[in-house]
């Protein structure tokens, strides 16, 4: 890689597919419509989970359409150049579309539209051992080298799309808006039919029981992984080798079988420091 991250504005971004010129453009001119679906996360926070989902709702279960169509043109990222040309070259419904950009370089016109965003947040220690596990085996950024060299470049923020706080805090700001659904990874782990229930209150959609059945069991972990299309089959192998896939271990709590005491302990420091005044019961994954 002649690069480790492309920076735009004081954050690093994976080196493949995106350039500061583009995340320029989409910041000032992306205009988003009042009817797009937008899923927005920090990086291993359940994206590609809540897209199957989105997905699925709007074949009303019927799998056809995510087993033929990879995820990154279902709901393409619009930071992606690539994405973006899906995003502009697509005639037909649904408008789903997919970021993880922080707050401050999203597309101004989201905050004056009435477009609807998920943002899903996840417990940011498994968020870490899920991208060290990640950006360790794809070409997309700078490779850690060791689980201990990631957790501090974790903290400092000096990885892929920067701060998970930040990344975080930003978003949660916006978390009582009307157009806003927050979910977390934890809850769609521990009840995921409340969640699709809530997803499709907040889009104003209703599925048959039958319907809802069938969105679960395509969504489900073990379907995930066994759908080639959920696994970034478009991203050339020298980018991302064969037999990754992104359903590696979809549990809660992985953390606990990599952090040391002293790691815990230091993350907690952290995490205090950063999110003070953010209200607790936004955070209740432990
Ligand atoms: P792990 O690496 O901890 O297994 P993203 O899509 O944001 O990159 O997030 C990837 C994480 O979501 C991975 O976590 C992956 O296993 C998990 N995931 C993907 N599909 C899932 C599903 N259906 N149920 C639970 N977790 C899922």
């Amino acid at each position: 890689m002649a690069q480790d991250y492309v920076w735009y504005q004081g954050i690093p971004f994976p080196v493949v597919y995106i350039c500061p010129e583009h995340l320029k453009a989409v910041h000032e001119k992306l205009v988003l419509k009042d009817e797009d679906i937008i899923t927005v996360t920090y990086p291993k926070s359940g994206t590609h989970w809540l897209i199957e989902v989105l997905s699925l709702i709007h074949t009303k279960g019927d799998p056809n359409w995510i087993r033929s169509v990879p995820t990154g043109l279902r709901s393409p990222w619009i930071e992606s150049e690539v994405g973006f040309q899906t995003i502009k070259d697509r005639k037909e419904d649904p408008p789903l579309i997919t970021s993880h950009l922080p707050i401050q370089l999203f597309p101004k016109s989201f905050f004056t539209s009435k477009a609807k965003m998920i943002y899903v947040i996840r417990n940011p220690k498994d968020v870490l051992i899920s991208g060290y596990y990640f950006w360790r085996f794809t070409n997309l950024a700078k490779k850690p080298e060791s689980l201990e060299q990631f957790f501090e470049w974790f903290l400092q923020g000096y990885v892929p799309y920067g701060s998970w706080f930040d990344h975080v805090r930003g978003w949660m700001s916006m978390r009582e808006k009307e157009n806003v659904l927050v979910l977390s990874y934890e809850q769609m782990k521990k009840d995921p039919r409340s969640m699709v229930e809530r997803i499709c209150g907040f889009l104003g959609k209703a599925l048959e029981p039958g319907e809802l059945d069938l969105v679960l069991e395509n969504s489900s972990f073990l379907a995930m992984k066994e759908n080639k299309m959920s696994n970034l089959p478009c991203i050339p192998e020298e980018i991302v080798p064969a037999g990754f896939k992104i359903t590696r271990k979809g549990i809660t709590g992985d953390w606990k079988n990599h952090f040391t005491p002293a790691q815990t302990q230091a993350f907690e420091e952290t995490f205090q420091k950063k999110m003070v005044g953010l209200p607790p019961e936004l955070f209740s994954w432990d």
